[in-house]
């Protein structure tokens, strides 16, 4: 099978000294989930930012959708990061003055992309899906933070990107809208999108996947 992601050998140094990652490996094919654990100050998010080409590594091969990763040019991947990957952060991201509807609708509005049909068909479904549907005409700053994440979420899949990234999506949840939450990842995750949802909450159930644990620079895989 082809992977979507291919990493292997990923080194990470912010200061040339002390590596946050090191000889890290991973692996993820198309539409599947992983679930990374660790603790805060681990590396979780750089790694999520070198997977998500916000950030390059210092060392190691990064294939994605089985193109090399150059590591000196990540800043010229702007393309393959508008379309074929949703970020999800702990910290919701919406803005806040802005109708739910408008939120979702930014990956194609803040670039003057054409409003097609089948974008507003994809807005209905996602909505109805992730259970924002009747939240659409509100304003984000008037949502609960479970209704939040879920309309970050929405945001992040109206391209329907080939991945979805997800970092600490529920650090400001309590448990109920955790599980909320979770169900909405799983609901995209069963469309054939790739999750890999990072957290340092192990409670976090996210069914049929591969969990890992980052600690000293690299994955372990758990059981
Ligand atoms: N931009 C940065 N510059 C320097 N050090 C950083 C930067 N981002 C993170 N770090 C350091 O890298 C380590 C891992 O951080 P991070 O990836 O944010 O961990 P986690 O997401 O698991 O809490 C920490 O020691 C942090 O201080
Ligand atoms: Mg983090």
């Amino acid at each position: 099978m082809s992977e979507l992601i291919d990493i292997s050998g990923l080194g990470k140094s912010y200061d040339g000294k002390r590596f946050v990652l090191k000889e890290l490996s991973f692996r993820l094919g198309a539409g599947q989930t992983a679930v990374i654990y660790g603790e805060s100050g681990c590396g979780k998010s750089t790694l999520l930012n070198i997977i998500g080409l916000l950030d390059s590594a210092t060392e190691g091969e990064y294939l994605f959708c089985g193109r090399r990763v150059n590591r000196r040019r990540v800043n010229s991947y702007s393309g393959i990061r508008a379309n074929d990957i949703g970020f999800v952060f702990q910290a919701y991201c919406l803005i806040e003055a802005l109708s739910v509807r408008d939120n979702v609708l930014m990956p194609y509005l803040y670039n003057g992309q054409r409003l097609t049909k089948e974008v507003y068909s994809e807005l209905d479904s996602l909505s109805e899906r992730l259970g924002i549907a009747s939240l659409l005409d509100k304003k984000a700053a008037l949502l609960s933070g479970g209704e939040k994440q879920r309309a970050a979420i929405a945001r992040a899949m109206i391209k329907k990107p080939a991945l979805l990234i997800a970092d600490e999506p529920t650090g400001n949840l309590d448990e109920g809208n955790s599980r909320l939450v979770t169900e909405a990842f799983r609901s995209v995750a069963e469309e054939g999108t790739a999750l890999i949802v990072v957290t340092h909450n192990r409670g976090l159930k996210f069914g049929d996947c591969a969990s890992y644990r980052l600690s000293e620079g690299r994955l372990h895989r758990c059981e």
